[in-house]
């Protein structure tokens, strides 16, 4: 069974998707371990359920600690892979290398359109008629790594951000966990850019 490692910053709620999803039998992972970079919901929640956490406060020690404090719990726990569910943070070109094709991000918009923070925002201020939901992994650039899934939505006249980002959470909520199921089941194979997904 995959070991996860699962990154959130925020509200969790990513995380706790993904946790229903294991728990119902539908995705064949494990969550090894919640870490977080600054005290956060999604900490507190995976804290009372029992799930191992890892908590550096990033800000105050710097990233590369923050890493190498990180991975020594990563190796301790076993982990195959690392989920990234609203980590608002850029790990470095050597973490990541030390992970190929094993680290997930789900990010709220189409990419390569409206990279970085507050992506929904960016999307309601440029007017685009759709935005959406995009899956992919992780590699050096910000946002840029191969595309694993993306589900496309129409924003609607005079919506509001509360209304758009609901809407965009509740596509996130099953994205990331099909995305884990796949790479869990190995059926995703990267050529380059692209990510075939194998037949099942
Ligand atoms: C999600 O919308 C996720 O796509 C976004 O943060 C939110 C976290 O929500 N991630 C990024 O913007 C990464 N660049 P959650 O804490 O409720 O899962």
């Amino acid at each position: 069974m995959m070991r996860l490692a699962v990154l959130a910053s925020g509200q969790g709620t990513n995380l706790m998707a993904l946790a229903a999803a294991i728990a119902s039998g539908e995705v064949p992972a494990e969550i090894a371990i919640v870490g977080g970079d600054r005290e956060a919901p999604a900490l507190a929640w995976a804290r009372e359920r029992g799930i191992a956490t890892f908590f550096a406060p990033a800000r105050e020690i710097g990233m590369a600690q923050w890493e190498r404090r990180l991975l020594a719990t990563m190796t301790d726990a076993g982990v195959d892979a690392v989920v990234l569910a609203g980590f608002m943070r850029v790990l470095s070109g050597a973490f990541v290398a030390l992970f190929p094709e094993r680290i997930l991000n789900v990010h709220p918009s189409l990419l390569p359109a409206f990279p970085g923070l507050d992506a929904i925002g960016q999307a309601l201020a440029h007017g685009v008629r759709v935005t959406g939901v995009t899956v992919h992994f992780v590699d050096q650039g910000l946002d840029e790594g191969p595309i694993i899934l993306q589900e496309a939505l129409p924003v609607r006249t005079g919506e509001g951000r509360d209304e758009l980002e609901a809407r965009v959470h509740a596509v996130e909520h099953r994205l990331l966990p099909e995305a884990v199921r796949l790479l869990s089941l190995g059926r995703l194979q990267v050529r380059g850019r692209i990510v075939d997904i194998m037949e099942g």
